[in-house]
């Protein structure tokens, strides 16, 4: 090679090896950034709805339980979106002519169903289990959030892989007693050791093995 190529194409060919390493590392790294931003995760990202439902005003301002409309959650894999005759029960008699409620009415008179965008879906190749959860005593509020907060419904959290590691393995600092499942602003006293035991008596487990999910 030597007496092929001059001595500086040696230098050069040094060069760009180190230029190639050093943009590779910045793309790498600005990949890993990026995989963290909310274009990716959604963190945060309000969508559109037909209607603009309101967890605020239903959830804090009328105090109807997270099982009157999502009634499948505690007992299998989804929590389910409630259907528009469970809105009419009260939107026959109050708001019956809002105009933000005329896709409901609607829906109701033909009984398609209302095409609610989904803000949160974790890929095919994860498994994910509601009833599971709320079983051993893990809140809505760990996974969603305030949602009682929400005027308009978002992600509060990335549903990673990382993210949900980090409570299969310490579950005892996100346990709460099952009664307290669907309240917002529950906290414990002292989770350290409420968790602990909750740990014990719910026989919680420290689910980490990749087929846990991915089944
Ligand atoms: C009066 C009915 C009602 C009540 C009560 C209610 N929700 Fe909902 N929820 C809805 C509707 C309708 C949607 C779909 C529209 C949207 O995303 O805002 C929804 C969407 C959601 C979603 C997002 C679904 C998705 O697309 O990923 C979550 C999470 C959720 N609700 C959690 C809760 C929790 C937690 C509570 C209790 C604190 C609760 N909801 C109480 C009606 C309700
Ligand atoms: C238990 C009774 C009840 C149920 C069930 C209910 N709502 Fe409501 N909703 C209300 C009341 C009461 C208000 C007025 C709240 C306020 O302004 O404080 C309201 C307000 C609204 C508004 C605002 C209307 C406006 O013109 O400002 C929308 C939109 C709405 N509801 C959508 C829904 C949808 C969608 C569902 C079904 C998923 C639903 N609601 C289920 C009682 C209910
Ligand atoms: C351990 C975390 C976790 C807990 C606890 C949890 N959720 Fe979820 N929730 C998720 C994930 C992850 C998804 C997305 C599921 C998917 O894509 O299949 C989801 C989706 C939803 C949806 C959309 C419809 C569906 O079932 O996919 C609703 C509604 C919902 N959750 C309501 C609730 C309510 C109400 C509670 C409390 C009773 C609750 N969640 C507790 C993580 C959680
Ligand atoms: C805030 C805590 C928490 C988060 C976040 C969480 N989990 Fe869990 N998960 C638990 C607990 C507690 C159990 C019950 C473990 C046991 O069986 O003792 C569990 C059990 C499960 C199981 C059943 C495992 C089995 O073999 O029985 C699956 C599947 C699961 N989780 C999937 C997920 C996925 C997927 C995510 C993320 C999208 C997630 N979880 C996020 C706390 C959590
Ligand atoms: C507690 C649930 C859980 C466990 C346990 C788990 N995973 Fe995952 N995994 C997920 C979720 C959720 C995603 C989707 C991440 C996303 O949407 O970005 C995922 C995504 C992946 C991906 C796709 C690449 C990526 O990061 O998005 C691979 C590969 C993977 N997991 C491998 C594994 C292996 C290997 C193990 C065992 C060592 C394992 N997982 C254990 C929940 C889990």
């Amino acid at each position: 090679l030597s007496q092929l190529f001059h001595p500086r194409s040696n230098n050069f060919s040094r060069a760009s090896i180190v230029l190639v390493m050093v943009f590779g590392g910045a793309l790498l790294f600005a990949l890993g950034a990026f995989q963290t931003t909310p274009y990716v995760t959604q963190v945060g990202v309000i969508r559109e709805q037909p209607v603009p439902f309101s967890h605020q005003h239903h959830v804090a301002g009328l105090g109807i339980d997270c099982r009157y409309c999502h009634h499948y959650v505690e007992k299998s894999a989804s929590a389910g979106i409630p259907s528009q005759s469970i809105c009419m029960n009260c939107h026959s008699v109050m708001w019956n002519d809002s105009p933000m409620l005329a896709p409901i009415r609607e829906a109701y008179k033909t009984g398609a169903p209302v095409e609610w965008s989904k803000v949160h879906d974790v890929p095919d190749f994860v498994y994910f289990n509601h009833s599971i959860h709320v079983k051993k005593g893990i809140g809505c509020a760990s996974c969603h959030g305030q949602v009682d907060k929400m005027q308009l419904m978002y992600k509060e959290n990335t549903l990673q892989m990382g993210w949900c590691l980090n409570c299969h393995r310490n579950p005892e600092q996100f346990v709460r007693p099952r009664e307290e499942i669907t309240s917002m602003d529950w906290k414990a006293p002292d989770q350290q050791k409420l968790g602990k035991q909750l740990v014990k008596d719910y026989h919680i487990q420290s689910k980490t093995d990749c087929y846990a999910c991915h089944r």
